[in-house]
């Protein structure tokens, strides 16, 4: 087990496959982002090897992010080797759903557990606008065919923007009512770079809750406020699936937080919203051995920072979201 310096178990590795993605979402990345080259990006192998480092450390669950990891390269594959490292014991990958239609069966198959995949409206033109050419339709039939596959529970991630999506909650809340899936509503957090949105955009959850409670009637608490991963837990009524709520901004969870980050270019990411990072990569590729690269590893989760800060009003990341992966 590595622990930091405040005493957390970290075992959580969230691990950007690339930075590429086949959308541009308004408030992740601009429409003219420019792509690391692959030759930059972990190849195949070296981050198998770093996954061995971090198994042996105790790290048991990862979840695959981007950019969108369904772009990378030989994917599936990359997917059952991963799923086959000793000690991974949850293996599950965010996505925009774009692909899935296509590679939910093969992902399972390669032993992928779940997916979660974002989806911040139902409405078509809005959907177009916010990923600026994304076909809602495409991602439906994605969301449907992981549900055929298997990758249950399904999470749907809705990124919620005043102005934007904030009207569409309860559509997206009410689809529980029909599917087993979760859909999660997450405050909008700042980052870098020269995305659209901004902090005033933020929603909290407790309005994104009223709003809901006001349309779609109570919301009942699951389990005493059970938190399934980073999420609150509620439910519609007599609905077949939950509600998520992530409150990242007005609700830090930091104090419980178990996680790192591999960027797509073999960086150790300490904290989502800090810049921090510790470069992996070079010295695997100058001959580091695993003894070695592991001892980066534990010095680099020592000095995790606490958290984002964002309570204090510090913005601290200068980094895009689809650098870090989410
Ligand atoms: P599972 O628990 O495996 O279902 O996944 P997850 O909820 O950890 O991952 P997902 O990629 O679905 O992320 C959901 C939301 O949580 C996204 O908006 C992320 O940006 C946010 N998030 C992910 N990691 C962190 C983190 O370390 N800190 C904070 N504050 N938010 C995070
Ligand atoms: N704040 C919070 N979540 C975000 N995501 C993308 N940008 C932001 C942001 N600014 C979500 C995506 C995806 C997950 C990895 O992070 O919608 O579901
Ligand atoms: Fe791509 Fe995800 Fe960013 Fe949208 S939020 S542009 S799908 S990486």
């Amino acid at each position: 087990m590595t622990i930091d310096r405040f005493g957390r178990s970290i075992h959580y590795l969230r691990i950007s496959l690339t930075d590429h993605c086949n959308l541009r979402c308004v408030y992740c990345m601009p429409e003219s982002m420019i792509f690391r080259p692959n030759a930059a990006l972990m190849q195949d192998d070296e981050l198998l090897r770093l996954v061995n480092v971090f198994a042996r450390l105790g790290f048991d669950k990862i979840h695959l992010t981007g950019g969108e990891p369904t772009v990378r390269l030989h994917v599936v594959d990359l997917v059952r080797q991963i799923a086959a490292v000793p000690g991974i014991t949850s293996l599950s990958m965010t996505t925009n759903g774009v692909l899935l239609e296509k590679l939910a069966h093969p992902l399972k198959e390669a032993g992928l557990q779940r997916v979660n995949v974002s989806l911040d409206t139902l409405d078509v033109q809005r959907f177009h606008s916010i990923t600026r050419w994304g076909s809602l339709e495409r991602v439906w039939a994605g969301i449907l065919a992981a549900e055929e596959a298997g990758l249950t529970p399904v999470k749907i991630n809705t990124v919620v923007v005043r102005g934007f999506n904030d009207g569409d909650v309860s559509g997206l809340a009410r689809l529980t009512l029909e599917h087993p899936w979760q859909v999660r509503f997450i405050e909008m957090m700042p980052f870098g770079g020269d995305t659209t949105f901004q902090q005033s955009q933020v929603v909290s959850d407790a309005e994104i809750r009223e709003r809901i409670q006001a349309e779609l009637g109570p919301l009942e608490l699951q389990e005493d406020g059970r938190l399934d991963g980073e999420a609150r837990i509620y439910r519609l009524p007599g609905a077949q699936g939950e509600l998520g709520f992530i409150s990242s901004v007005t609700l830090p969870f930091c104090a419980s937080c178990s996680r790192a980050r591999l960027t797509a270019d073999g960086k150790l990411r300490l904290c989502l919203l800090r810049d921090k990072e510790l470069d992996l990569l070079t010295p695997l590729r100058q001959g580091a051995t695993d003894e070695e690269l592991r001892q980066l590893v534990v010095a680099g989760i020592w000095v995790k920072p606490w958290g984002h800060g964002l309570a204090d009003g510090e913005v601290a990341t200068n980094s895009v979201m689809n650098e870090i992966g989410g």
